[in-house]
């Protein structure tokens, strides 16, 4: 009975503890980077992957992701398609460096029911540590074997995943002050959702993909009202070819 009551007690005081760092502490800079259809797409509504932005527009993702110190997506962007978050060739590793930055970034997958498929392209690339940030929901064998195949997988929230406690816990033990967040829509979503956007990249592409269900740049819950939608300044702009470059700062609330 005393140890079940001690037990109970250091739950309960690592819970307060949790909950206080989760509300303290300095988070990264958030800067999203997403490719969009000219009718506001991020994929087809099949959510395969298709490479519609440009060859120019994957060396930009490239150089975003040299000024970063951990790139970050949702589960299904990860494993719908074969993708590993590198950082490409060693021109943009020495530029990492010159910056002052680790040789390569840290990859990041949010997965809150881990559902993440360990099969996934990202486990068989060993250059940078994985680490998986999930929830309580992730259970058993599951989460056993996501604990297998990343680095490090942390449980940010019981059933919701706590970015803002998330992000300030790589800050604090990652040293992540910079974050790109490649997406999709859902991951997106949930960081505007949270406050949690800096400042926004979009390629603007001269296609259409349609389809209602496609993913767009926020999905997730949206915005009931305008007065709380994010809002945007417009700082950077820049054509190649058919292309626009875009960069969007975020306002605070
Ligand atoms: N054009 C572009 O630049 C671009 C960029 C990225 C992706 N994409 C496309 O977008 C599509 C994928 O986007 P998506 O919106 O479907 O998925 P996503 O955001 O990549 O991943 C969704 C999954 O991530 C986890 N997740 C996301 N937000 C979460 C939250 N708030 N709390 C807990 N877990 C969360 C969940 O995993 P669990 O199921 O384990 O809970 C969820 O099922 C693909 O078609 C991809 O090709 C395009």
């Amino acid at each position: 009975v005393i140890r079940a009551n001690f037990g109970h007690a250091l739950n309960r005081i690592m819970k307060r503890a949790q909950k206080k760092l989760s509300k303290s502490g300095p988070l990264p800079f958030v800067f999203l980077n997403i490719a969009n259809s000219a009718d506001g797409k991020l994929a087809p509504p099949s959510r395969q992957f298709i490479p519609f932005s440009s060859a120019r527009d994957r060396v930009h993702i490239l150089e975003l992701r040299a000024t970063a110190d951990a790139v970050m997506s949702g589960a299904r962007t990860v494993d719908l398609a074969p993708v590993k978050l590198g950082t490409g060739s060693a021109k943009y590793r020495r530029r990492r460096l010159r910056r002052g930055l680790k040789e390569c970034h840290l990859r990041i997958v949010v997965s809150g029911g881990g559902t993440l498929d360990p099969r996934a392209e990202i486990f068989k690339h060993d250059f940078s540590p994985i680490i998986i940030l999930t929830t309580g929901r992730a259970r058993g064998e599951r989460l056993k074997e996501l604990q297998r195949r990343a680095d490090f997988v942390k449980i940010c929230g019981e059933r919701e995943l706590d970015f803002a406690f998330a992000l300030r816990w790589l800050r604090r033990e990652w040293g992540v002050k910079r974050l790109l967040c490649e997406g999709g829509g859902e991951i997106n979503g949930a960081l505007f959702e949270a406050g949690l956007v800096n400042e926004i990249h979009v390629t603007l592409c001269p296609v259409i993909l349609g389809g209602r269900t496609a993913p767009t740049m926020a999905d997730g819950k949206g915005f009931p009202k305008l007065a709380d939608a994010a809002r945007l300044k417009l700082t950077s702009q820049k054509r190649v070819e058919d292309e626009l470059f875009l960069v969007y700062r975020v306002l605070p609330e």
